[in-house]
């Protein structure tokens, strides 16, 4: 086993692996934080999208050795009492059904937004590439996240 010290949502969590255990199989099964999604397990469809240091990444191929004293954020960190501004947009434009791909998607939106708080069109999708959705219209979603910038602006001015 492994002693591995991580940062998790803010919080600190030490837990022992073993070598071949991705980051997300310790997500979900050592810290039972299971709203990152496990689909194909092969890095193609995002639903695994966690932020490490504040960088998009597929939980599902990332070593979780390689993750040891680094800084990671999960969709339960985004979950105050509230839903985060890109959560409800999404939930208000129609752009969640099964729900399966959601977490991913929103995370991926939140770095983006982070480093880009006025991000046109064409941008979201983009970054949204390596996000697979399979049964809501792709526009909902780019909608939700530019009505999202928005609600950033208005804070801000
Ligand atoms: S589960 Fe990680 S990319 Fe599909
Ligand atoms: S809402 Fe079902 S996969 Fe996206």
């Amino acid at each position: 086993m492994i002693e591995l010290k991580l940062t998790v949502n803010g919080r600190e969590e030490r837990v022992s692996i073993e070598p071949a255990e991705t980051l997300l199989d310790v997500l979900r099964n050592r810290l039972h934080l299971t709203g990152t999604k496990d689909g194909c397990r092969e890095g193609e469809c995002g639903a695994c999208t966690v932020l490490l240091d504040g960088k998009p990444i597929d939980a599902c191929i990332y070593a979780a050795q390689a993750a040891n004293g680094r800084r990671i954020e999960t969709i339960e960190g985004l979950s105050g009492e509230q839903l985060g501004s890109v959560q409800r947009r999404i939930v208000e434009a129609s752009g969640v059904q099964c729900g399966y791909c959601t977490p991913g998607i929103v995370m991926t939106l939140t770095a983006l937004l982070r480093e880009h708080p006025r991000p046109d069109r064409q941008l979201v999708r983009a970054a949204l590439s390596g996000n697979l959705c399979r049964c809501t219209g792709y526009t909902q979603i780019v909608d939700a996240a530019l009505a999202a910038a928005g609600d950033e602006a208005r804070v801000e001015s």
